[in-house]
């Protein structure tokens, strides 16, 4: 990574915005992973931030050529290729068995609904998730947002808080995504227990969400479009 006059700034590979990247960052500042777990690989440019902070990482991909291809991963990096579906609940009980606790994890790997409430769920359910902190990328996308709703956080005991656009996403202005809303981090805490002082929902209650009014102004911008008069260029 180039230096200054903000490093987090001047590496291509991370597939996620300077706000998502900087909220990474503090994020894993603080909580030092002993071990940590990432959905969704790609060039590894999350993996290396991960690492960075991490004593033990673990990445899991459908395909791991794009990251192969780059220069060599750190030795506490430890790479497993197949669908996360498949893969992530014998990781999970492999570390419950060790009595091991997943400190953080990052998912962001399949973006259907179904894909990403199934990654949010085996964490979830596992004992190694005591106490977690959880990010969900491309929170702010409809079908991700759909997923994360869909397994009931409030139902989980050991969720203590959770804020879904605690990094709001955006409405791509350019290139194959123009037009459409991706990107966003939630963030879902659990803990042993919850404390007393916690109400029956942990939904951060502060906060108006900005999801939909990114929604409604996305909507907006798509019907003004529509009613543009074409170019005669
Ligand atoms: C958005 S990219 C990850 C970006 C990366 N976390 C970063 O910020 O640098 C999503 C990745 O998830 C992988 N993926 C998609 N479906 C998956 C699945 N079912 N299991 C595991 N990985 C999957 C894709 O191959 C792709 O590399």
């Amino acid at each position: 990574m180039e230096v200054a006059p903000l490093p987090l700034a001047c590496d291509g590979r991370p597939q996620m915005s300077f706000g998502e990247r900087a909220a990474l960052e503090g994020v894993l500042a603080q909580v030092r992973p002993k071990l940590a777990l990432e959905i969704g690989t790609a060039e590894g440019g999350s993996l290396r931030r991960i690492a960075a902070h991490s004593q033990e990482v673990h990445s899991v991909d459908l395909d791991h050529e794009p990251v192969l291809s780059q220069e060599p991963l750190p030795d506490h990096v430890t790479l497993h290729t197949g669908p996360s579906a498949e893969l992530v609940p014998g990781l999970l009980a492999a570390f419950a068995a060790e009595g091991r606790n997943l400190d953080l994890a990052l998912v962001d790997g399949d973006h259907s609904l179904e894909g990403a409430a199934g990654d949010l769920e085996a964490l979830l359910r596992s004992p190694a998730t005591r106490r977690t902190v959880i990010l969900v990328h491309d929170s702010m996308n409809v079908e991700v947002r759909a997923g994360i709703e869909s397994v009931g956080l409030n139902g989980y005991e050991k969720v203590v808080y959770h804020e879904l656009d605690f990094v709001p996403g955006y409405i791509y202005a350019e290139g194959v995504a123009q037009g459409s809303v991706w990107g966003g981090l939630a963030l879902v805490l659990t803990d042993v227990r919850r404390s007393p002082g916690y109400t029956d929902s942990t939904r951060q209650p502060l906060y108006q969400e900005p999801f939909a009014s990114i929604h409604r102004t996305r909507a907006d911008l798509l019907k003004a479009r529509a009613r543009e008069p074409e170019s005669t260029d």
